[in-house]
Formats: structure tokens, sequence, C-alpha cells
């Protein structure tokens, strides 16, 4: 079967060209290492995913900084928004993404829905944006919309993937606004059981959980991380901790096809964090008579 390196990023929080996010974060500079780096690995990803919060007040110049960084990219990318995100010029600013268009809801509110064939892993881009809100749910619509979706192709493995996630993460301060209509979602994933994850942001940190028969999780962010304060009167502070992404592999291991998660670094530089340096544990010395093995 083939293999599919489909790499997530989030949160990017990008600025008109000078201006530092919250007057600390050079957003733009993580998104142009971040770009580098993925051009870097191996295997090269086949698509990359950027589950909003683009832009951080939604500012035209920003997504013009967005296309002008992304451009570098060397595989396709799909955008979603989030609550930070305005989509009239996010749209203007990617005239060449027709999905962006997604459909129209009762009060010409557009949904930017949409599905991706390309790949053996077939991806859903859900909108959960409520227009002036910080936390974000689904409409009557949305949900018709993804069942329908769904129900087109029950065989094939599916990633979902979204801004705001539809479970409580701990942060207390990210969890005063509960996902609109979660449950009903949750039902709805359970009587499509090849959706294989349900792939958010919003949190700016790695977090995963079981959701509706499946795995749902958030990312990392680029721009900022979140501070791993988990009582639920965690003020709302971010910390600069190094950027990171997920690869999600829909492969073949074992005999089984299967998709795996993996939580990736960006570092400040090619080596920054050192290595890689070959391992020498002693790993089974009753058997190796030097007792060195090459594997760690
Ligand atoms: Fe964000």
């Amino acid at each position: 079967m083939r293999s599919t390196a489909v790499v997530q990023i989030s949160d990017l929080h990008l600025k008109p060209p000078g201006s530092l996010a919250y007057e600390v974060a050079d957003t733009a500079a993580a998104l142009r290492r971040t770009v580098d780096h993925l051009n870097r690995r191996q295997p090269r990803p086949d698509a990359v995913l950027i589950t909003g919060d683009l832009a951080d007040e939604g500012a035209a110049a920003s997504y013009r900084v967005l296309r002008e960084i992304l451009s570098g990219l060397a595989c396709p990318f799909f955008l979603v928004p989030g609550n930070h995100d305005r989509k009239d010029p996010l749209r203007a600013a990617f005239p060449d993404h027709g999905y962006l268009e997604g459909f129209l809801e009762p009060g010409a509110r557009r949904a930017m829905c949409y599905v991706i064939e390309d790949f053996p892993l077939r991806l859903i881009g859900l909108d959960t944006v409520i227009p002036g809100e910080h936390g974000g749910g689904l409409t009557a619509e949305r949900l018709r919309w993804l069942d329908r979706t769904l129900s087109e192709r029950p065989a094939a493995p599916t990633l979902l993937f979204m801004h705001h996630p539809p479970f409580a993460s701990g942060i207390g301060h990210m969890d005063a606004e509960p996902f609109v209509l979660r449950q009903e979602l949750a039902a709805l994933i359970r009587r499509h059981p090849q959706v294989e994850r349900i792939a958010c942001g919003h949190i700016h940190r790695a977090v995963h959980r079981r959701f509706g028969g499946t795995i749902a999780m958030a990312a990392p962010g680029i721009g900022m991380q979140l501070d791993l304060d988990l009582r639920p009167e965690a003020p709302s502070v971010f910390v600069m901790e190094p950027a990171g992404f997920l690869i999600h592999f829909w492969t073949e291991l074992w005999g089984e096809p299967t998709l795996l998660t993996h939580v990736g670094t960006v570092p400040e530089q090619p080596g920054h964090y050192g290595g890689p340096y070959p391992f020498f544990d002693v790993a089974s010395p009753e058997k190796s008579p030097s007792g060195r093995s090459e594997k760690g």
C-alpha cells in the first residue's frame, strides 16, 4: 500500500510585517523555520494541514505574509480558520485554494468545510469558528454535511482536521468555553468508525484523548505554546518553548494498515538540539560479547 505522511501545524498567529505577536513572539520567523524543517524531513511530507489561528488579528497583511512563507513549502497545504482569523481576507489571499469557498449556511455565513480525496488517507477539513467567539463548535448544517460526506466513503480511512478541539484540555482558561454540539459530534463519529483521528489546534500543546470511539488530539503551536498549567484557575499566559508539529503517518506495519501520529519539534536551525548520534546502549549484555548494541 502507498504510505502517506500528513503533517499538521497549528496556531501560527502571524502579524503584519515588522510586528511581534504580544510584543514577544516573532511568529513569522517561527513559521519560516518550520517550513525549512519540514522540507528537510524524510520522508518528505505529502501534505501539510494548518489548523487555524493563521493570523493573529486577521489582518490582510498577515495573510500576505502567510502566503509568501507557505510558497516555500515543497508539498501542497490546506487551511482551516481559527477564532483569530477573518475569512474574507483569508480567502482573498488564497484565490487558488478553491476549497476555502466551503458552503453558505443560513444568514450567508460561510462554513469552510471540505474534503480532500488526493491521498490514501481521506482528509476532511471542518470549520469550527463561531463569529465573534473565542470558543468554537459546529452547527446543525455542518454536522449534516459531515454525516453526508462520511457516508459517501465508509471504507476510506479518514482524518478530520479543525481548529477547536471538541473536548476540554485541562488548561482552565481554555475550558471556559465548551465546544458547541460536541455530544452530537461524538455520536456522529461513533456511526462512522473509519474516522481514525480528529486533529485539532487551539490549545497550543500536544494533548490526546478518546472521543466518540476514535482518537482526538490537539497539536503544539508554531507561534507560541500555552503554559502547561493544569489548575482550573490557570492564567492565560504563553511560553516560548520550541514550536512543534504532528506527523499523521498512514502506512502498513506488521501486516496491518495503521495511522501513527508522531510529535516533532522545530529546531532553531538544523542541528540546534545536537545529533544525530549513534546509540551505544548496553541492550542485552548476555547475548552481546562486546556488550554494545547499536539500537536504542
Ligand atoms: Fe491560537
